[in-house]
């Protein structure tokens, strides 16, 4: 146990930290130049904001959430997404008694109790944005092509955007009742799970995945079919705006989502060949939810995409950049006196913004050398006994296998340049 991490976890070692926040640092670009800014907020939270955020029927809240009562007997839940939180934060930190829209990204950590495998964790992350106060179409279009324009500057071009409508709560208590006709005289044949969610959420039986409740569901009525003429002409617009954009996407009138806080636009962006988990983002508009969370009738939309899954994609598909991190200059230095020359060499070298490094281990020269070819650096600085006497050092360059003697300063000034 002591040597054994739990499961659905995963350790981001050195090496592959770079691609993180190779992935991260686009995310913050692409965000400022949307005008999003970022919000941080706390890994867990009251669970009532989660069973009333995200909803009470959802499979997040009945089956996948990590709650637990802390020392003083209250009922906590690590963040199994992050809408939830940041409309919490909207309200609680009066974020709507300012300049509205608000437009705010995240990246983090989350926490769902679901099976693992791969490109499904217990402890995964997202990089969301979420917008408050912006009940436009061009607002739906504007947050979804961010997530594309983000997939595109990693170089992720061949994915498949899904959009839907779900319609407003008028449009939803229509689709509600033509579902349960529909399913009714099936009832029996559907799997335990749907059964179940024909009273409580039938919407959610298109989204099955049991062969028989996916054959039953593909003739069923579908949101897109009983949207109200407001809902309608919302939608229109929507993917006018996509096609004047030119994002292709696909009209999916069987996607609804897994939260129930969904409202109009929904939308999912799949990645071919990733495998089962091929949902590497989604999102959608949630005009009820800031005020089911207390706070004003509030219009609100967003996404959250998997970092993971983002991950798998960019090396299935070659397209993760070769990142060199590490010292440039390793400096070798032998005996006492030397070593305290290098030791100080070193400290203006990093002090001029070189990388560099030495060897804390009493090595031979020889194999302080072989160490800095290990580590592939590029050049190294070599103070022995001949140098200390000069006051100066060999710079050799470790790919040409070229060296020369120079001062300090001078070898300072080569390795800045
Ligand atoms: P979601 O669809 O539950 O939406 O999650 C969004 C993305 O997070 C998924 O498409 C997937 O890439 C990733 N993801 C979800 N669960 C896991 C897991 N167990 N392991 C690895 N990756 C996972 C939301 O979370 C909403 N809050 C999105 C949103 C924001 N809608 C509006 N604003």
């Amino acid at each position: 146990m002591l040597t054994t991490r739990p499961r659905g976890t995963a350790d981001i070692l050195p090496g592959q930290t770079e691609n993180w926040q190779y992935i991260e640092n686009v995310a913050a670009r692409v965000c400022r130049e949307y005008g999003y800014r970022e919000i941080r907020t706390p890994i867990f939270e009251h669970t009532e904001l989660f069973i009333r955020g995200v909803g009470e029927s959802t499979d997040i809240v009945e089956k996948e959430m990590y709650t637990f009562r802390d020392r003083g007997e209250r009922s906590i839940t690590l963040r199994p997404e992050g809408t939830a939180s940041v409309v919490r934060a909207y309200l609680e930190d009066k974020l709507h008694a300012g300049p509205q829209p608000v437009k705010t990204y995240y990246i983090g950590p989350m926490f769902r109790y679901d099976r693992p495998q791969a490109g499904r964790l217990r402890q995964f992350h997202q990089f969301g944005i979420e917008v408050f106060g912006a009940q436009q179409p061009a607002a739906d279009a504007e947050v979804m092509a961010l997530a594309m324009d983000f997939y595109g500057r990693l170089g992720l071009d061949d994915l498949e955007l899904h959009i839907n409508s779900l319609g407003c709560p008028e449009c939803r208590a229509v689709v509600r009742e033509k579902l349960q006709q529909y399913f009714q005289p099936v009832l029996n044949e559907l799997c335990t799970n749907c059964q179940d969610r024909f009273t409580r959420n039938p919407l959610r039986i298109l989204d099955c995945k049991a062969s028989r409740c996916a054959e039953l569901a593909r003739e069923a009525p579908t949101t897109a079919d009983c949207l109200c003429p407001d809902c309608r002409a919302h939608f229109e617009k929507v993917r006018q705006h996509m096609q004047d954009l030119g994002i292709p996407y696909i009209l999916d009138k069987r996607l609804v989502r897994g939260l129930d806080y969904y409202t109009h636009t929904a939308f999912e962006i799949m990645a071919p060949g990733i495998g089962a988990q091929s949902s590497i983002g989604g999102g959608g508009r949630y005009n009820g939810l800031v005020e089911a969370c207390g706070g004003p009738p509030t219009p609100g939309i967003g996404f959250a995409l998997g970092l993971e899954r983002i991950l798998l994609a960019l090396e299935q598909r070659g397209k993760l950049p070769d990142i060199k991190v590490g010292p440039v200059v390793f400096l070798a230095a032998i005996g006492d006196r030397a070593i305290r020359e290098g030791f100080s060499l070193l400290a203006r070298l990093r002090a001029a913004g070189i990388a560099a490094d030495m060897d804390y281990q009493g090595r031979s020269l020889k194999a302080q050398m072989k160490y800095a070819g290990k580590m592939g650096v590029r050049y190294a600085v070599i103070i022995g006994e001949n140098e200390l006497q000069k006051g100066s050092v060999v710079l050799r360059d470790m790919i040409a296998g070229s060296q020369r003697e120079i001062s300090k300063d001078e070898a300072i000034r080569a390795l800045h340049s």
